[in-house]
């Protein structure tokens, strides 16, 4: 019965990940210009990153079952977080006229969002049944580009916002709990 909910809720949600988080997105954008709107979805996105990649070391750390089924659903929340990183990233781009000349330099914050949104649309292009079937093997090694796009995400925001602290601490606890899930999954 509860996997039948699973399978039911997984529907529903690809459903709204793939048609409806875009259609309000674009409508929003176009009816709303608000510079703080479009850092919102930036911020929604990061959440949703941190949260999606999250997900399996914390289930296999505390072995809970609802946590385990919610990682059955990680591919519609990854297509959210896609479609917000993709809002937040051109519209900005849009309204303040940035150029690609202003987006380049290793000590612009603006490069990593750029770099993090290039490994966001490649992941968001492959998440669906016919990249799965047309990768096969490479694709799970194609989603491993995950990791990359949150350190550099956190890396841009923590810049953007001039607070360094949160991409160290994030990125250590990321690390730390990916390293104690491996150890306790080996022993298993
Ligand atoms: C072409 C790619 C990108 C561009 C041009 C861009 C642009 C910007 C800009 C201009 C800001 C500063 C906003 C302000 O304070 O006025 C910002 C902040 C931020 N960006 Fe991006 N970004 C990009 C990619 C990304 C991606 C891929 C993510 C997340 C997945 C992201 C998440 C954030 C976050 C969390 C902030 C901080 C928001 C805050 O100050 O509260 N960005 N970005």
């Amino acid at each position: 019965m509860q996997q039948v909910i699973i399978l039911s809720l997984k529907k529903y949600l690809e459903w709204t990940a793939y048609v409806i988080v875009p259609f309000v997105l674009a409508v929003l954008s176009s009816v709303v210009v608000e510079r703080e709107l479009y850092t919102f979805y930036g911020t929604l996105a990061e959440i949703g990153l941190i949260f999606i990649l999250l997900l399996k070391p914390i289930s296999q750390i505390s072995g809970w079952i609802s946590l385990r089924q919610l990682v059955g659903l990680r591919r519609p929340m990854g297509v959210t977080v896609f479609w917000l990183a993709l809002f937040h990233g051109a519209m900005l781009i849009y309204e303040r006229n940035l150029l690609w000349s202003d987006m380049m330099g290793l000590d612009n914050y603006l490069f990593y969002g750029v770099v993090a949104l290039l490994g966001m649309i490649i992941l968001g292009i492959t998440s669906n049944n016919f990249s799965l079937r047309t990768l096969k093997k490479n694709w799970k090694r194609v989603q491993y580009l995950a990791y990359p796009v949150l350190f550099l995400t956190l890396l841009h925001s923590a810049m953007a916002e001039g607070e360094m602290i949160k991409f160290y601490v994030v990125s250590t606890l990321f690390v730390a709990l990916k390293v104690w899930a491996h150890q306790k999954t080996r022993k298993r």
